[in-house]
């Protein structure tokens, strides 16, 4: 039985009128630890009870079996309970040993479905920042909606349809290149749709062209379709390897070329209730009763818009996966769009639109300086990824020349530290990326995390211990009480992360778990002949739960843990 339900028990039998339940929801953690492991207010039983609350916990207090307890104290209309240490925290290393890899989990979501779309990169051109910061949060809050019984369905909504195709492809047919295409598709391709926007400006025709090509492509021409799927193929290849590098695996890669297909179904609903409106040759729908811009559907000259295919997307979502919710992890510079997308569904009278949640976050510098695929301005997620490991491997051997698998251990913590980096923030604050910052061993850092778990991980290879099923667990006093009740609040994080589509919590509750076990490594004597053998491998069991909680919370945020480094 965990604190929460000690607590939840002996305050029922002195409420004989509340459920269980009842009592257990009221339950809170105080912020301050001293001021004890859990709290009962007492405001809402003033009324019935026709009493002051200060004298309703002062009252009850009294009455409350203290068994299990080391204090039960009333502080004003608060009752604070405060645990007996070593039989709570026994139980909470109970729990974490028998089941390592499903502590912290709960079965909040009964299988549902939550239909979760991150990276989404745009076909020939290079994956930047802002989609690496799309497919982390994207995949951390995968792992933790799994970890919280949901089913996700990881979708990645290319960018593989428009006008700038029809460009692309008239550009190619003048200077292309099959060889070079071959050898580096995205920077090819990117360099011929830069080069045709430029002399397009002497060259109008250019741009009628490119219009051309995109007709032929939206009615089917056999060479628009394989130049298409072409370009298609080559720029996810090379998406796949980033994924590959990052362990990030997608159930869908459809993106707005298969959308585009079916936008009749929207428009039609759209005609049928009136929605649609003209403006200046164009069809929009008015939102202003949602206070929000028009949204355009129908351009003058009869071409749909990347919104006509989200809803026809949104609308395939819901068909397909029936979905709980329809998760959208895209920058905050598209919230409008996305509140336009979900009041257009909702004018549709569609009432699933309150269950699409667009997870916004803000923008990521690199070294202080703004990113900008105009101006050329972008960083090769690949190439940054590449430099973090090199610089990883560098500290490695510094730290540890004999280590053997190093190239691994390098790759785990180089890519981790960029990954950690990008997930320890609220994802709506700005971020700024410096690979030197990233991947130090100090400080607010992936690494830092990995290796206070990796010192562990060698202790208990010291001690050759393996087996922990019959430690008296209960050896633990007080040293021990920061570190382990603190593992005790980690399912209660992990709820907090998936309510609020935050990561970052998950993040700083490693950091802190990491930073308590280094603070206990170096206060307390563990592997040394005059400690008790009992309480000796009652600690052990302590850094073995650690070990444990921290790779799990790490593999929420698609961190590795090396048990070396
Ligand atoms: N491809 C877009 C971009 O790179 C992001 C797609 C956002 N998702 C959506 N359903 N509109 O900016």
């Amino acid at each position: 039985m965990n604190g929460k339900q000690l607590v939840a028990e002996a305050l029922q039998t002195v409420l004989p009128d509340w459920s269980l339940e009842e009592v257990d929801v009221k339950i809170e953690r105080p912020k301050d630890e001293k001021l004890g492991d859990y709290a009962f207010p007492t405001f809402t039983l003033a009324k019935t009870m026709r009493k002051a609350p200060n004298l309703i916990a002062a009252e009850l207090a009294e009455k409350i079996d203290q068994t299990n307890f080391e204090k039960v104290q009333a502080v004003g209309p608060y009752i604070n309970f405060f645990l007996n240490k070593s039989q709570a925290g026994a139980a909470i290393l109970k729990e974490i040993l028998a089941d390592p890899e499903n502590y912290g989990a709960r079965d909040l979501g009964h299988g549902r479905n939550v239909s979760t779309e991150y990276s989404s990169p745009n076909i020939a051109k290079p994956m930047g920042m802002g989609h690496l910061r799309s497919t982390m949060i994207g995949e951390a809050i995968a792992r933790i909606l799994e970890k919280e019984g949901f089913k996700p369905i990881r979708i990645d909504y290319l960018g593989d349809w428009g006008t700038q195709f029809g460009k692309m492809m008239a550009a190619y047919k003048m200077w292309g290149n099959d060889a070079d295409i071959e050898k580096d598709p995205i920077n090819t391709l990117l360099s011929y749709y830069v080069r045709i926007n430029r002399e397009a400006e002497e060259h109008p025709e250019y741009d009628e062209e490119g219009r051309e090509w995109f007709a032929k492509l939206e009615h089917g021409d056999e060479e628009a379709k394989r130049l298409w799927s072409w370009f298609r193929e080559v720029s996810l290849e090379r998406f796949k390897k980033v994924y590959g590098m990052l362990d990030v695996n997608f159930d869908s890669f459809t993106g707005e070329a298969f959308s585009a297909q079916m936008m009749d179904e929207p428009i039609r609903i759209l005609r049928e209730k009136g929605l649609l409106v003209k403006s200046q040759g164009a069809e929009i729908v008015d939102l202003e009763k949602y206070n929000l811009p028009p949204l355009m559907v129908i351009k003058s000259n009869g071409t749909s818009t990347y919104i006509t295919r989200d809803l026809a997307t949104a609308m395939y979502r819901k068909k397909t996966y029936d979905f709980y919710k329809s998760i959208y992890v895209v920058g905050q510079e598209q919230e409008v769009y996305f509140q336009q997308l979900r009041a257009c569904l909702k004018e549709m009278g569609f009432d699933w639109a309150d269950d699409i949640v667009h997870v916004s976050f803000g923008l990521m510098s690199i070294n202080g300086q703004k990113m900008s695929t105009r101006k050329g301005n972008v960083v090769n997620l690949e190439d940054v990824l590449n430099e973090s490991v090199d610089l990883a491997r560098k500290q490695i051997s510094e730290k540890n020349s004999s280590l053997k698998n190093a190239d691994e251990v390098a790759k785990q913590v180089g890519i981790g530290a960029v990954v950690f980096h990008d997930l320890k923030n609220y994802r709506r604050n700005p971020i700024d990326f410096s690979l030197e910052e990233v991947v130090k061993f100090e400080g607010e850092t992936g690494p830092y995390v990995q290796y206070a778990r990796a010192r562990g991980e060698s202790l208990l290879r010291k001690s050759g211990i393996k087996d922990f099923s019959d430690v008296d667990l209960s050896k633990i006093g007080a040293e021990e009480w920061d570190l382990v009740s603190f593992m005790g609040r980690y399912a209660d994080t992990i709820q907090k992360a998936m309510e609020t589509y935050d990561p970052s919590a998950i993040a700083k509750y490693s950091l802190e778990l990491a930073k308590r076990f280094n603070k206990y490594y170096a206060h307390t004597r563990i592997l040394v002949d005059d400690v008790d053998e009992d309480v000796k491998k009652a600690r052990l069991a302590v850094v073995q739960a650690v070990s444990h909680v921290i790779k799990s919370a790490l593999a929420l945020l698609d961190v590795k843990a090396p048990d070396e480094m």
